[in-house]
């Protein structure tokens, strides 16, 4: 087992792509804390993990909320004595164009979706330093970072700046063999902020299929794992490869 007596925050891991981050890890003998706003979502996971035969803990966190974000973090370590791991999956998108969307709208989702990376990443990382811990750190980032959209706005700022905060971050702390990656999803599983998978989503890659959350797992637990023990700072893109296609392709 890859993982064995280690210990994982995954965020945002009620459903979908944080949901099969943490039960991956498990299955490789990580301890897991799933953090999630929503108690019957993060608690149903972490039971799963538990029935399993897996080690796992629920935590009711909004990760918009810096004493949120230290509280959770501390009941981390004094659940499972440590951490290892952290991935920042927790995002939330807006759907609207910059002259719809709110100020209040834009801070929250900035909030939850790039502040929360940066201040939970700081917290793992000062334990990590303290314990001496070899951590590393996996953030989430989207293609939706790296291309403008007609109708997501804060969205698309915060995913492009956690690309650049995942650089900044793995230099700050490379020298206490911490290291920070982004993984770059397209359309994994069900839309951000949505229950259902919906077949009918247009699905414009080279694999010719949709995504799926364990396509993103396998990405992650590599990123978190010491087959990527040379990878620092780096974005993996998990798209079936529709980033590549350069628009008007023939
Ligand atoms: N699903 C996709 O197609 C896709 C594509 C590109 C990028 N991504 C990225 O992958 C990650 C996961 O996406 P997903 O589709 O699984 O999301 P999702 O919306 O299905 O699940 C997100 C989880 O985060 C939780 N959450 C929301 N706000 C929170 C908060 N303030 N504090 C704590 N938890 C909170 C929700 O309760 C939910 O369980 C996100 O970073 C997203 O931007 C997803």
């Amino acid at each position: 087992m890859k993982f064995a007596n280690q210990v994982a925050i995954v965020t945002g891991a009620g459903r979908n792509i944080g949901e099969e981050i943490a039960k991956k890890l498990a299955l490789e003998g990580a301890a897991v804390a799933v953090f999630d706003l929503d108690k019957a979502r993060g608690e149903k996971v972490a039971a799963d993990i538990v029935a399993s035969g897996g080690r796992a803990q629920g935590f009711v966190c909004d990760v918009s909320g810096e004493d949120d974000i230290a509280r959770c973090v501390a009941e981390t370590v004094a659940a499972f004595g440590r951490i290892d791991m952290l991935v920042n999956n927790a995002a939330i998108s807006d759907n609207k164009t910059m002259f719809d969307i709110t100020t209040a709208e834009w801070n929250k989702v900035l909030a939850v979706t790039l502040t929360a990376p940066f201040l939970l990443t700081k917290y793992v990382a000062k334990h990590m330093i303290d314990k001496k811990i070899a951590g590393r750190i996996v953030n989430v980032s989207s293609t939706s970072g790296y291309y403008g959209r007609d109708r997501a706005t804060a969205y698309t700022a915060a995913k492009g700046g956690i690309v650049n905060l995942t650089r900044s971050q793995a230099i700050q702390v490379a020298a206490h063999k911490i290291r920070v990656n982004a993984v770059v999803p397209n359309k994994i599983g069900s839309p951000v902020g949505k229950e259902e998978f919906d077949p009918t989503r247009p699905v414009v890659n080279l694999v010719g299929r949709p995504g799926v959350p364990e396509d993103l797992a396998n990405a992650a637990l590599f990123l978190l794992s010491e087959e990527s023990s040379f990878i620092v700072g780096a974005a993996l893109f998990v798209d079936g490869g529709c980033s590549t296609i350069m628009p008007g392709n023939s």
